[in-house]
């Protein structure tokens, strides 16, 4: 009885602590993307300061940075969310593979069918396990939001198959196997970080880039592209980090619920994402862009399926198994 006593004045006592610690804590943060604020990353990022700012009573306040004004592209700006000069930040998986080598398990081409695959996965628990991965590398996985499939852009031909797009030269994201997929494609692949593409494309350095339609259509590659093929030869997630300092600054509640209005903002995201996507492509068009439906994906599905077989020695066929047979 004396124990139970005891017990119950103890959890009082922790409760009114936690209170009183997320009461007095107080902070300005840093949310910062490559992309701009009609895209919808930074659509879930008004999103997700506005419920963070309602459910503390102001206490804390997010403010967004898009467009890449903390850091020329995702990789400079990761190394901001390790040092703690950013305190979140919504990115491709693009670089991660530099501070957290698990994370590029999910940049396979052809790994995911369709959107309803990729949700098993990512709000499963291979997902979970993914973004844990995270602390590692000083950096707090908070969920999985979504940039999308990812297609095939240029400005020389219309690419029907893997053999229309022989010798393009594109700009890939800072990631390896994405760079080896598109060498064993036959393409001229070259690495760059996101805010030099559009002058590349410009001033035609490179003729082609590969990215989802929202990307494309918010970036106005129209202006510096002519044709756009639906090779969907990748599903490019997008995790919401968080500096690892920043969050275990904050009290336990506050980090709770950093966590649960993540994973909750991260199914509006993907659902305006895709909604959007069919007028986005029909705007596209309209705009000059010659765009390719019918393209031959398996052409493109069998001239890089060697590069599973190029990282084995990291990637377990067990591991990529248990992603595409999720069901
Ligand atoms: O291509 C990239 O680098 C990424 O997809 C982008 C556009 C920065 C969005 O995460």
């Amino acid at each position: 009885m004396k124990r139970v006593f005891f017990g119950c004045i103890a959890a009082i006592l922790v409760c009114v602590w936690v209170g009183v610690a997320s009461a007095e804590y107080k902070k300005t943060m840093k949310l910062a993307s490559a992309l701009p604020m009609d895209h919808p990353y930074m659509v879930g990022s008004k999103k997700f300061a506005d419920l963070i700012k309602d459910r503390t009573g102001g206490r804390i306040v997010i403010k967004l940075y898009p467009s890449n004004q903390l850091g020329k592209g995702e990789r400079e700006m990761t190394e901001g969310i390790q040092q703690g000069a950013i305190d979140l930040l919504i990115t491709s998986t693009g670089p991660l593979g530099g501070f957290c080598p698990s994370i590029n398990i999910l940049d396979f081409p052809f790994l995911f069918r369709d959107f309803e695959h990729v949700d098993r996965v990512l709000d499963g628990s291979i997902g979970r396990r993914l973004l844990d991965d995270f602390e590692k590398a000083d950096i707090k996985g908070l969920a999985f939001w979504e940039n999308g499939f990812r297609h095939l852009t240029n400005n020389r031909v219309a690419v029907r198959n893997v053999g229309d797009a022989k010798g393009l030269k594109i700009r890939t994201m800072e990631n390896k196997v994405h760079l080896a997929a598109w060498k064993a494609a036959g393409l001229n692949p070259t690495p760059m970080a996101w805010g030099e593409v559009y002058t590349a494309l410009q001033q035609k350095v490179i003729d082609g880039q590969e990215n989802p339609v929202a990307v494309f259509y918010s970036s106005k590659f129209w202006e510096v592209q002519k044709h756009f093929s639906l090779t969907q030869h990748v599903y490019s997630p997008s995790p919401l980090l968080m500096s690892k300092k920043t969050f275990y600054a904050m009290p336990k509640d506050d980090q709770a619920l950093f966590v649960k209005t993540a994973l909750e903002v991260a199914k509006f995201q993907r659902k305006i994402n895709r909604d959007a996507e069919e007028a986005k492509l029909k705007e596209i068009a309209a705009k000059g862009v010659a765009v390719v439906r019918n393209v031959d994906k398996e052409s493109f599905r069998k001239a890089m399926a060697p590069v599973y077989g190029a990282f084995s020695d990291q990637f377990s066929r067990a591991d990529i198994e248990a992603i595409m047979n999720a069901r």
